[in-house]
């Protein structure tokens, strides 16, 4: 099926005003402490980098990743490790970053697996949150927007592998019958 990319939602600047905003609270929730920001592959490569430097603090970096998508826009409710950390969180304060949180099941396998690591705190950032979609219940620590049930892509996220590169997130329009 094909699909274009439409209007923005968000626009460059008001998601680097956001990441900036989000450092900060992270940075006033952290003092004096060394946080690992575990980015979920591919999707939040973007965010990570940007809130890694937004962060006033020293902080590590790690990414793990899960597959969950078919190359559809809906998730299959099966989710599964194909990348794990090469840090042991043992005793850290991690705050896991993701980009989407729709239904919440990638998030609540990833914040179950964690925990069972013996890491301090586990705190979880996500740049969208698709709160009308969630089926499972969720914690998310650090908002960067409330979002409407709509598909999104650039900034890191695609669709089908495609569109990260676009530094705006802009909604995926819905194929045009020919
Ligand atoms: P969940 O397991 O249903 O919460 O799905 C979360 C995952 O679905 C995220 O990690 C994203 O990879 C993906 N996802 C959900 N909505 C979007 C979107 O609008 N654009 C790109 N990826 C999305
Ligand atoms: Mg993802």
């Amino acid at each position: 099926m094909d699909r274009r990319v439409g209007r923005i939602l968000i626009s460059r600047d008001e998601i680097a005003a956001r990441v900036t905003e989000l450092g900060e609270a992270i940075g006033r929730d952290y003092a004096g402490r060394a946080p690992v920001l575990v980015g979920v592959l591919k999707g939040a490569v973007v965010f990570t980098a940007d809130l890694l430097r937004a962060i006033p603090m020293p902080a590590a970096m790690d990414f793990m990743a899960v597959s969950s998508y078919g190359s559809g826009t809906r998730s299959s409710g099966v989710v599964r490790l194909t990348a794990d950390l090469s840090l042991s969180i043992e005793g850290r304060d991690v705050i896991i970053v993701e980009d989407v949180i729709d239904s919440g099941r990638t998030i609540s396998y990833l914040r179950r697996n964690l925990a069972t690591r013996h890491p301090r705190s586990l705190a979880l950032c996500g740049l969208l949150d698709k709160v009308s979609r969630r089926e499972v219940e969720v914690d998310v620590d650090y908002v960067g927007f409330v979002i409407p049930d709509e598909f999104v892509v650039g900034y890191g996220l695609d669709y089908d592998g495609r569109h990260r590169e676009l530094p705006d997130l802009a909604v995926l329009e819905p194929a045009v019958p020919a």
